[in-house]
C-alpha cells in the first residue's frame, strides 16, 4: 500500500518535471523511434468510413486558436454519431495486439474512454488561408509513457510529401504521401516535435488520432487537468477530460 503510494507520488513528480522542461524544447533521446503500421483497415471498412464521415459533415467542431487550426470531433461526440465496422476493429484486441507489437510493448493500451482523445477525428482544409498545426510537442497528463497515434485516412494535397512532419534527434522527417492514406504513425508525442504544414487552397486531410499509454493512469495534478481541459474545450468544444 505504502510501497504503491510512493510509485504514485513518484510519478507525478516525474510528469510534472516532464511537463515542465518539455515545453522548453527538452526530450528524452531514447523517446525519438517511431512505427508505421501500413494497411490498417481492409479496403471495404474504409470505404464505409470514408462514407460514414461525409455523413459528419454538421458536426465538425472548428478550431482556430493558438494550438491549432482545424476541424475535429471528440471522441465523446463520436461514439454517438459513428456505429461502423471501424471503430470497432480500433477497439478489438486484435488492433491493441499490432500496436503492442509494432512498438515492442506488450503493457500499452488506449487511455480510458473517459478521455475524450482516445479515438479523435481531425480534418484540415485548404480553405481561407489553411489549417495547420506548428512544430510543438504534446503535452502528457498520463503517468505512464504516452503514445500518440496518426492515421492517415484522406491525404487529397497537391504536394509529394505528407502533411505531417516529425523531427526526431533534431532532424525533419517527412513521409511519402502515397504511403500515408490507411496508415498508422505511431511516436511519443510529448517528445517527438511535430507539425502539419499548411494546407493549400483545395487541399484536405483527415486522420484518427489515437492515444495509448503503458501506464494509463490520469494525472491527479490539478493544473495539468486543467490544461488539457482548455486543449479539450479548444480542439472539440468539450472540456470534459
Ligand atoms: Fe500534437
Amino acid at each position: 500500500m505504502i510501497q504503491s503510494f510512493g510509485k504514485l507520488l513518484r510519478a507525478e513528480w516525474r510528469l510534472h518535471q516532464h511537463n515542465k522542461v518539455n515545453k522548453l524544447g527538452v526530450v528524452d533521446p531514447s523517446a525519438q523511434t517511431l512505427h508505421f503500421l501500413p494497411n490498417v483497415f481492409e479496403e471495404s471498412v474504409l470505404k464505409a468510413l470514408l462514407a460514414e464521415i461525409e455523413q459528419l459533415k454538421s458536426s465538425w467542431v472548428r478550431g482556430d486558436n493558438e494550438w491549432r487550426r482545424g476541424f475535429a470531433i471528440g471522441g465523446h461526440e463520436l461514439k454517438g454519431l459513428c456505429e461502423g465496422e471501424w471503430l470497432d476493429y480500433l477497439n478489438s484486441s486484435y488492433f491493441k495486439s499490432k500496436v503492442q507489437e509494432a512498438t515492442g510493448i506488450p503493457t500499452l493500451e488506449y487511455v480510458s474512454v473517459k478521455d475524450t482523445n482516445r479515438i479523435s477525428l481531425l480534418l484540415y482544409q485548404g480553405a481561407d488561408g489553411g489549417d495547420g498545426i506548428d512544430w510543438h510537442v504534446d503535452g502528457s497528463i498520463y503517468l505512464g509513457e504516452r503514445w500518440a497515434g496518426i492515421l492517415t485516412l484522406v491525404e487529397k494535397t497537391n504536394e509529394d510529401s505528407a502533411k505531417l512532419e516529425v523531427e526526431q534527434d533534431n532532424c525533419v522527417t517527412t513521409f511519402p504521401k502515397e504511403e500515408m492514406t490507411n496508415s498508422l504513425v505511431l511516436f511519443r508525442g510529448d517528445h517527438i516535435k511535430h507539425r502539419v504544414r499548411p494546407m493549400l487552397d483545395g487541399e484536405e486531410r483527415i486522420v484518427i488520432s489515437l492515444l495509448f499509454s503503458d501506464w494509463p493512469r490520469m494525472t491527479l495534478n490539478p493544473f495539468l487537468r486543467l490544461y488539457q481541459s482548455k486543449v479539450n474545450k479548444a480542439f472539440y468544444n468539450n472540456p470534459r477530460l
